[in-house]
């Protein structure tokens, strides 16, 4: 049996003006993870937060930090996220850094590395970096904003990188991001999902600690 699934909440959606508050919220409601969009105006048409503010989160909270690098040159920016607490840091295959170089960069540091790919992305393009990376993002809406809806072809690239993964024996988790709610994130799942990334779902939801078991 896979283990359960873990629900890395998006700060996207929270409220900026009481983010401590927010993020107590989510961990009280059930977060395993704590996913941060990092986006820069360049590789996505949004810009959102640096490495700043995850320093001054990571003070006020113990939860994994799922640090999601939507930005052009990561390597230029590695160490301020390292530095500011980052547990697991994903960059995006589609710039023009050698994944490989991140990754090494990456893992010296002794964090997680994690490659994502857009929706038009073909998994077969990260075949031969699975068994160097500890997770896959694969982005189930275009990169940049939140509260879009789930593209239907992510599910089966969950299924076929699920397949890779599992016949040759690798480690490496596979994490879905964008239009997940508890009608996605089933499909997920079924698929070979093992984080589910959820933003605006979790955080309009009344009863957060309810959104989260629904999504798992
Ligand atoms: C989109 C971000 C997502 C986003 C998810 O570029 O990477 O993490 O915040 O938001 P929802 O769950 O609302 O689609
Ligand atoms: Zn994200």
């Amino acid at each position: 049996m896979r283990k359960k699934t873990l629900i890395a909440p998006s700060i996207l959606s929270a409220d900026f003006s009481n983010l401590g508050q927010d993020i107590e919220k989510v961990k009280a409601a059930g977060a395993d993870w704590l996913h941060i969009d990092v986006m820069d105006g360049h590789f996505v048409p949004n810009i959102t937060i640096g490495a700043p503010v995850v320093k001054s989160i990571k003070k006020h909270s113990k939860l994994f930090f799922d640090v999601h690098l939507m930005i052009s040159d990561p390597l230029f920016y590695l160490d301020d996220f390292i530095q500011a607490g980052a547990d697991l840091i994903t960059f995006h295959k589609e710039i023009q850094t050698p994944s490989q170089n991140l990754i090494q960069a990456i893992r010296k540091s002794g964090i997680k590395a994690g490659i994502s790919i857009k929706p038009n992305t073909a998994v077969a393009g990260i075949a031969d970096l699975i068994d160097q990376t500890d997770l896959v993002l694969i982005m189930s809406v275009e990169p940049g904003f939140g509260g879009q809806s789930f593209i239907e072809s992510s599910l089966e690239k969950i299924a076929s990188l699920r397949k890779m993964i599992d016949e040759g024996g690798h480690e490496c988790l596979i994490e879905v991001d964008g239009g997940i709610n508890d009608e996605t994130a089933a499909r997920c799942i079924e698929a070979g999902a093992d984080v589910l990334v959820s933003g605006s779902f979790i955080f309009a939801a009344q009863d957060m600690r309810g959104a989260i078991e629904r999504l798992r």
